[in-house]
């Protein structure tokens, strides 16, 4: 059956918790000296309207490490809805490769992609969701706290891509999600109707004040003030956020075992300070490696035999 994995939407809570299995199943895997060439032959398209490191370079390394391989094509070149329509490039690109992992700027093309294409289309970060972020993240949280459930997971900052779709897949874990933004920086009203329609028993909590949210935290998460797409409002953002940086104090207050977390790239003393950044608790190296394991279980959930 086609399967698509434009947002954690997409994911049941049973599906959720085998990727990361099976992601944390590979990593184990590989230590040993176990590469299965699961992917032999298979061709993964990368088309990004935007930068990446992480996303991009654990996408090619992971399909490379299952036997297949990968194409990378920078949004300027093919003009998805501009050079041609992204349904037509959809149906295209789908006769060349045998899934597609896109960064856009809309949310909407990657859902037109999936509407169209006759192949696996993955959202490799959108305005609205980051989910392999997400899920790699949750996979991060049960290798370091063992299994996932009844943790506490702060987001300090803008109610963005990556915050949505954590608080999406904490719910789905059973892990509890809080985020502190600032006013007019919390979830969009969809975001909070869809998921109060999904999750009826799961409160959306936002709580104004960074200091009150990260008491009793286990897992404390920031990101960007200002994503990409929106250098222009980054100047004006800095004010408004500046009390939301996660520094040593503010950490203080949060379980004294907790980790802090970060998707990358940091812009080091405003959303976080050096001192959390590369201090006792942060994984966030880790949190970047895992990124490559669930990519490649992903990967063999959308491609290999069992989806076939
Ligand atoms: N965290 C993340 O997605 O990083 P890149 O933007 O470098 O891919
Ligand atoms: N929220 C950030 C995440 C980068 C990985 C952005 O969209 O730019």
């Amino acid at each position: 059956m086609l399967r698509h994995f434009v947002s954690v939407w997409d994911l049941s809570a049973v599906e959720a918790r085998g990727l990361i299995g099976r992601a944390i199943q590979i990593k184990r895997e590989e230590r040993r000296g176990h590469r299965p060439a699961l992917l032999s032959g298979r061709t993964l398209g990368l088309v990004f309207e935007k930068p990446s490191l992480r996303t991009r370079v654990s996408f090619e390394a992971a399909i490379a490490r299952l036997g297949g391989n990968a194409i990378f094509l920078r949004g300027e070149d093919v003009g998805l809805g501009s050079r041609e329509s992204v349904a037509d490039f959809a149906r295209v690109i789908g006769q060349y490769v045998d899934a597609m992992a896109v960064r856009t700027f809309s949310h909407a093309t990657i859902e037109e992609l999936a509407e169209a294409a006759s192949i696996p289309v993955i959202n490799a970060l959108s305005d609205a969701a980051h989910p392999c972020q997400a899920l790699a993240d949750m996979m991060t949280i049960q290798e370091l706290k063992g299994a996932l459930g009844g943790q506490k997971l702060v987001f300090v900052g803008d109610g963005n891509n990556v915050a949505r779709s954590l608080a999406i897949a904490a719910a789905l874990l059973g892990v509890e999600f809080l985020l502190a933004a600032p006013p007019g920086y919390e979830f969009p009203a969809e975001f909070r109707t869809r998921f109060t329609a999904r999750f009826p028993q799961t409160p959306l909590v936002v709580e104004p004040d960074p200091q009150q949210a990260v008491v009793g935290a286990d897992v404390v998460y920031t990101d960007v003030w200002a994503s990409m797409g929106q250098e222009q409002e980054a100047a004006h953002r800095r004010g408004i956020f500046r009390r939301y940086q996660v520094n040593e104090d503010l950490l203080a207050r949060a379980k004294a075992d907790v980790i802090f977390l970060h998707c990358l790239p940091a812009h080091r003393e405003e959303e976080v300070t050096s001192g959390v950044l590369d201090g006792p608790h942060s994984q966030v190296i880790l949190q970047a490696a895992n990124r490559l394991h669930f990519q490649m279980a992903l990967l063999v959930w959308l491609l290999g035999e069992e989806s076939a």
